[in-house]
């Protein structure tokens, strides 16, 4: 296939170009699952060339991507997804054939709270991308073997809530119900109608709740950890016996990359951990890993006596449950590491990487980049 990007006069970049089997724009890179993919595709694909473009909102934080340096293999781009100009100009630079979205706003409270930025960033973030893709005419840039893909990351959460019973396939009505989900779940049917409308070959992930290193501590795993750490006041919404579907975060990343190389365009694919827990058994969870591993809380007490019932959040979805099904048929991915293995392993990070979450915590992390870009 032959490449119509418009190659910029910059000799070297044009040699990076040809020797890259996969050029992949990844948005949100310095955020929580965007950062496990950027370190699993630099510890695999040395062959592949990897922009990362990120706003660095208050979710993304470069100390997560420690260890990666810039060159003919990684570039980062410090800039906003609704930034139409310098989309474009990325698009032309790079001559991309891949693209992994997964910037967003993703914290549902948050969204309660102040849901203008979720439309921004979500909705029209994901229509500067898909314009500046179908403009580029990027599903040219591919080389045999590694077809075109703009990969649309999304969730389980546009399904809406289940009751006790069921799954959402990839069939099931969207019926999202906070503006987190109502605005992932827009972008979703933007990225369907690029498809369908001008044949960009869009593919779409819906996957369930993520856990693991490097989650920003406002979610409830990390959260949880982090204030039964501290003696701190475990908050657990209405009655705890709202039901997610936990996945390990490289589990979902290996997924993207399976997708990635053996999906087909215009298909959703949903990926779940076919582990559904209420809160508050993941709750409980925590708080015994670790007394087992640090002894009991400051008090002498269990530190489930920490947990804290608040009222609940407004509109709470109830239960997410996926059926995999798809995935595991038509492209062989399954979970690999078990619920019990995957708390152990993030335990262990978040014990050992203390810094990352006091950084965060006081807010020095900012200031980090705030530094190297002169804020
Ligand atoms: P996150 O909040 O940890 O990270 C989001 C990243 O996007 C941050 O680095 C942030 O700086 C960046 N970003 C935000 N607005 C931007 C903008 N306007 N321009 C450029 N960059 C911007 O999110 P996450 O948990 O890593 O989720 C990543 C994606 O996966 C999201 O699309 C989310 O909807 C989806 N998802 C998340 C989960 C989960 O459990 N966390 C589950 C399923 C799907
Ligand atoms: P969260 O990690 O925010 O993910 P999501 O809302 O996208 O599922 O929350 C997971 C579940 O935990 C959800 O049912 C809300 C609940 N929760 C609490 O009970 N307490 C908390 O402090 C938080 C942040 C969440």
């Amino acid at each position: 296939m032959s490449r119509i990007c418009s190659f910029s006069d910059n000799a070297n970049r044009k040699l990076t170009r040809m020797k890259n089997k996969r050029r992949v724009l990844v948005t949100g890179g310095c955020g929580f699952i965007g950062a496990n993919f950027v370190r699993l595709l630099h510890s695999r694909y040395s062959d592949w060339r990897v922009v990362n473009l990120d706003k660095l909102t208050y979710a993304g934080n470069l100390k997560n991507l420690e260890g990666i340096s810039e060159g003919s293999e990684y570039r980062f781009v410090r800039g906003d997804i609704c930034d139409k100009n310098l989309i474009s100009r990325l698009f032309a630079e790079e001559c991309f054939d891949t693209v992994v979205h997964f910037a967003a706003e993703s914290h549902v409270d948050r969204s309660i709270t102040g849901p203008g930025t979720f439309v921004r960033t979500n909705i029209e973030g994901t229509f500067t991308l898909l314009e500046a893709a179908r403009k580029s005419g990027f599903a040219g840039n591919a080389e045999e073997g590694a077809p075109p893909c703009f990969l649309h990351v999304s969730t389980d959460e546009v399904y809406g809530s289940l009751g006790q019973t069921g799954y959402f396939t990839e069939n099931t009505a969207y019926d999202p119900r906070s503006p987190y989900s109502a605005s992932k779940a827009s972008s979703d049917h933007l990225a369907r109608a690029y498809f369908h409308t001008y044949g960009l070959p869009v593919r779409i992930t819906n996957c369930s709740n993520n856990y693991g290193p490097f989650q920003f501590p406002e979610k409830l795993i990390p959260l949880v950890f982090n204030n039964a750490l501290n003696n701190k006041a475990l908050p657990v919404y209405g009655d705890g016996k709202n039901v997610r579907d936990w996945l390990y975060v490289l589990d979902h990343c290996e997924a993207i990359v399976e997708v990635l190389e053996k999906g087909q365009d215009g298909q959703c694919y949903n990926i779940g951990g076919n582990n559904e827990k209420q809160n508050i058994e993941v709750v409980t969870l925590i708080c015994d890993l670790l007394d087992k591993k640090l002894g009991l809380a400051e008090s002498g007490q269990p530190r489930r006596s920490l947990i804290d019932f608040v009222p609940d959040r407004l509109g709470h979805d109830r239960r997410y449950a996926i059926d995999a099904t798809k995935i595991r048929e038509q492209l062989g991915w399954e979970p690999r590491v078990n619920f019990a293995e995957g708390m152990e392993r993030t335990v262990e990070w978040y014990l050992a990487n203390q810094p990352w979450v006091i950084d965060i915590v006081n807010g020095s992390y900012q200031k980090y980049y705030a530094e190297m870009y002169r804020l």
